[in-house]
């Protein structure tokens, strides 16, 4: 078995991190922990649903330029995909880039990771996976790649969105340090579009995107012992056109007090936890974004320009 490296989480991390996020006065709730085993589960409903054009658009430009997207990438990588992971883009570049050097998945969940790892690795007995359980929007350690490997980072799925532009900018900032010479970075990103459609995706009509929301609750009840009624909070989706991005949030439907761990917050009727945002971008805020780190962009689309799919290097 290959070993995962492991980068520190514990519950009193979680436990300091929601405390905060629900004491400022809009309250927030850090986005990571929606994915427990039921938020990714329910993550994964969301990816078939109609309304959540990102995914299959995305694969959908993935399968349609494969093959000049890998002969950008070139030759001898080392392919560092950032969460997710084990997906069918991923075995797309898998099967696709020439004499690849590593597969190494980066993700925070360790449980995750071994069994992406166990997965490819029966799929692909000669492919050397490297995986690493770090949560990669921090610096994180990476050996150096042997000589003549390139360092690509892959960064699917849009999650670049769910960073602040700040945040967004840092990482890019961030990437472009941790890739050595001649490397770069394949990320993914969803485009400005009417509001119509872009609500739709977060706030769907089986209710499927409402249950992953309110799922973080349940969470918080079970690792932090806290007594969220999660009935008792109806989620909703806006678009913020000021900063360009969809915002989730649950509104509380009463006025209530909840316990988490002997801590006491208080919700007002119809005030609101911001529990994410998914930052829409054009090709040119993008650009502004990563210009700064980056000199050459090549970009593929869909027909509709619904979603975009960079490599900056
Ligand atoms: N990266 C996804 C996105 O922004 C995450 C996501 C999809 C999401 N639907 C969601 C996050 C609903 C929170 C709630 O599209």
């Amino acid at each position: 078995m290959t070993s995962i490296v492991k980068q520190k989480s514990t519950s009193s991390a979680m436990l300091t991190e929601v405390l905060e996020g629900l004491q400022k006065p809009q309250k927030t709730l850090p986005s990571k922990y929606f994915y427990d085993k039921r938020g990714s589960e329910l993550f994964e409903k969301i990816c078939t649903l109609d309304e959540y054009y990102l995914t299959r658009t995305e694969l959908e430009i993935m399968q349609h330029n494969i093959r000049e997207i890998t002969s950008t990438l070139g030759k001898h990588v080392q392919l560092i995909e950032l969460g997710s992971g084990s997906s069918l883009k991923t075995r797309l570049l898998l099967d696709h880039l020439d004499d690849i050097h590593s597969y190494v998945p980066v993700d925070i969940s360790e449980e995750f990771l071994q069994n992406v790892t166990r997965d490819l690795q029966k799929e692909y007995p000669d492919l050397l996976i490297e995986p690493i359980a770090a949560d990669y929007t921090k610096p994180f350690d990476l050996s150096e790649s042997p000589e003549g490997v390139k360092k690509l980072f892959y960064f699917p799925g849009s999650t670049i969105g769910n960073f602040t532009r700040q945040k967004a900018a840092d990482f890019i900032g961030l990437i472009s340090n941790l890739i050595q010479e001649k490397g770069g970075l394949l990320i993914g990103f969803d485009l400005i579009k009417d509001r119509e459609k872009l609500i739709a995706a977060y706030d769907d009509s089986k209710g499927v995107t409402a249950a992953f929301n309110k799922n973080i609750l349940v969470r918080i009840n079970r690792e932090l012992n806290a007594d969220f009624d999660p009935d008792q909070f109806k989620h909703r989706a806006v678009f913020n056109e000021k900063e360009s991005r969809i915002e989730m949030h649950l509104v509380s439907l009463e006025e209530q007090s909840v316990t988490i761990c002997r801590e006491v917050i208080c919700f007002e009727e119809g005030e609101t936890i911001h529990t994410e945002n998914s930052h829409k971008y054009s090709l040119r805020s993008f650009r502004e974004m990563s210009a700064p780190f980056f000199e050459n962009v090549q970009t593929w689309m869909d027909d509709e320009q619904l979603f975009a799919i960079q490599f900056l290097s």
